[in-house]
């Protein structure tokens, strides 16, 4: 969603912002701004609606002179994707700029106040009221924080703000409430502030992520961080541990195939040092938690949105059918408003990519107070939900910037399978067993690799379908998630409507859509279920749609009632969902591109979904 950047030091601020704008924009936006304090001491505004091509070529080749400066890429959700609506936003006369991430939920309210007390608005947003609030609210003698300070007293809601004022020269108050931000600590005095490490990571690798109700000030001199009641505090200085050829494309066309591409990396990366081969058992240091504890839950619940809720339900397969422990899959958005059954017997895991995501972060605080254990499946380090967890499993997957998630899903589901081998093996799993599904681990980025091989194929493929209206994705058992986000990954990203749908469900409703133009990608690997897929396969045939099938070995008796084969090879049921997945990535990818789709940022998407 919309990204911030901060920059204070010795460089044109203007050119560190649009860099890091640049490296924002996956996070999806549609419109941007930037605020830079000139040498005369008043603050210039350029803001753009669209990409930020647009806001670049208003800044120009020169740049703005100045060495203190804030930048934005906006989401919109109050207002639609205007200039006006672009922040920064600025106080009426013009002194203080603000830019914000996040929803101020009182905004009406305070508008209507501020309204009253005479103060005219120029734009739509919730923001603005901050601003104004601050300008009202500065305190005579006072510094800029104390006026922040002053104003978020007022404010409810989810933020993450970045001001400057010529009042206050030379300075940026950042501030966090259920939005994230963090400090980039650069050498030479340079200090950066960003919505994610992405923003500043061409700068420094030391950041300090602020926690929920500090806020921070930013001179030339240094930086202080304090938190709204408490005052001042001292939080940790982190290394980010990826570079910057992580976040850039590396050769490849989009970032959506680069990602792809990297999953036998990825995969090896999420099993690195946590496989005991001798003992068929994983070793996850992240599990912090007692064994007595983690033996007594009694239920689990995995919360999560998207694909994240796809590996859930993948996980939901895996550890009932592994540790035999009852086990439910709730989207986030549902269970925050619920009355789940959760009491201290109840183990709930919350599966984020980004760590970020709003409904996730509300349903993980709503187990604790409810008294679960949570548990956290997290691939950003020092996110909310990575912080906010008792403990937690980390993807090391580096930074995914395609906005539709591939590599993270993959992981998602290797660590959901680890984490079943971890408890299946302290319950009933036996040791053949788990020695089974180690080596299956083992073998996994290699058989990735050999898929990753049919990229030219499945390009061949995506062209005979490129123009199909709708598409059809089923599966049974482990397939079924991996059905349906295949269907979501087609979706996204090329705005193709398709269904995923248990295989059997099919003729319960479904089959009412299948004629010679649908296409139906069928998920049917040789594992329990094969003979009863293969007759919804003859289903469809008979009814003339055209069959897509992801198969392994042993499945000749297909010949004939399917149109297309993807094969992939065999390995331990747990793990096939991740076989089957890239093919299935790789289809949408090719399929997107063909249609001349924006396949990193699909419209009206975004990377992290941090409101509600
Ligand atoms: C994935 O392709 C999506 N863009 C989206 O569904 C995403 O998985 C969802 O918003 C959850 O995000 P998270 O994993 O960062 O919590």
């Amino acid at each position: 969603m919309c990204g911030i950047v901060g920059y204070i030091g010795g460089k044109q601020a203007s050119t560190v912002l649009l860099e890091g704008l640049r490296r924002l924009e996956y996070r999806g936006y549609d419109s941007a701004g930037a605020t830079v304090l000139d040498p005369d001491g008043t603050l210039h505004t350029i803001r753009r609606a669209g990409k930020l091509d647009a806001l670049e070529a208003a800044v120009g080749r020169a740049g703005l002179p100045g060495l203190c400066g804030i930048g934005h890429t906006r989401w919109a959700t109050h207002g639609p994707p205007t200039e006006v609506n672009a922040h920064p936003h600025l106080s009426t006369d013009g002194t203080i700029a603000l830019v914000h991430n996040g929803i101020i939920e009182n905004a009406g309210v305070l508008r209507q106040k501020l309204e009253a007390e005479g103060v005219q608005f120029r734009s739509d947003t919730d923001t603005e009221v901050v601003v104004h609030l601050i300008d009202r609210l500065w305190p005579q003698g006072g510094a800029l924080e104390d006026a922040v300070v002053a104003a978020l007293d007022q404010v409810i809601g989810a933020y993450g703000i970045a001001v400057v004022s010529s009042r206050d020269p030379n300075k940026i108050v950042a501030a966090r409430q259920g939005s994230p931000l963090l400090l980039g600590i650069g050498s030479n005095g340079e200090l950066l502030v960003g919505s994610d490490a992405a923003a500043v990571v061409a700068h420094t690798r030391d950041v300090v992520y602020l926690d929920e109700g500090d806020y921070a000030v930013l001179t030339p001199d240094g930086y202080r961080t304090f938190h709204l009641r408490q005052g001042p505090v001292r939080r940790q200085v982190h290394e980010v541990t990826w570079d910057l050829a992580a976040i850039e494309k590396g050769g490849f066309e989009h970032f959506m195939l680069k990602e792809i591409f990297e999953q036998p990396q990825t995969l090896r990366d999420v099993t690195r040092g946590r496989l005991l081969e001798e003992e068929g058992a994983a070793r996850l240091g992240g599990i912090t938690v007692a064994d007595h504890d983690l033996l007594s839950v009694e239920r689990i619940i995995i919360t999560a949105c998207g694909t994240s809720w796809h590996s859930a339900l993948i996980g939901e397969y895996m550890l009932e059918e592994i540790t035999r422990i009852p086990t439910k899959v709730e989207y986030a958005s549902e269970f925050r408003y619920k009355n789940p059954v959760v009491d201290e017997r109840t183990l709930v895991i919350v599966v984020s990519q980004s760590g970020e995501t709003a409904d996730t972060l509300a349903a993980l605080r709503e187990a604790k107070r409810r008294g679960a254990t949570v548990m956290g499946i997290v691939n950003v380090v020092g996110s909310s939900i990575a912080r906010e967890t008792d403990f937690g499993v980390y993807l090391h997957a580096g930074p995914e910037i395609g906005v539709a998630s591939t590599k993270a899903f993959t992981s998602q589901v290797a660590a959901l399978a680890l984490f079943s081998l971890y408890l299946g093996r302290r319950r009933d799993l036996s040791i053949l067993e788990g020695r089974r599904l180690v080596k299956a681990f083992q073998e996994l980025p290699g058989q990735v690799t050999e898929i990753l091989k049919l990229n030219d194929g499945i390009r061949r493929l995506a062209e005979l379908y490129r123009d199909a209206p709708n598409f059809l994705y089923l599966g049974r058992g482990y397939q079924f998630p991996a059905a349906l986000e295949g269907a979501l990954k087609l979706k996204e990203v090329s705005y193709i409507h398709a269904e995923g749908y248990p295989a059997a469900e099919m003729k319960h409703g479904p089959i009412a859509l299948i004629d010679e133009k649908m296409p139906v990608v069928f998920l049917a690997p040789h594992d329990g279920v094969y003979h009863k897929v293969v007759s919804n396969i003859e289903e469809v045939k008979a009814r003339r749609g055209q069959v897509i099938a992801v198969v392994n070995d042993g499945v000749e008796e297909l010949q004939g009632k399917v149109d297309h084969f993807i094969r992939v090879p065999e390995t331990h049921p747990v793990l096939l969902p991740i076989l089957t997945s890239i093919p299935l990535q790789l289809l949408a990818y090719h399929i997107a591109v063909l249609r001349g789709c924006d396949v990193d940022q699909p419209r009206n998407l975004a990377k992290s979904v941090t409101v509600e």
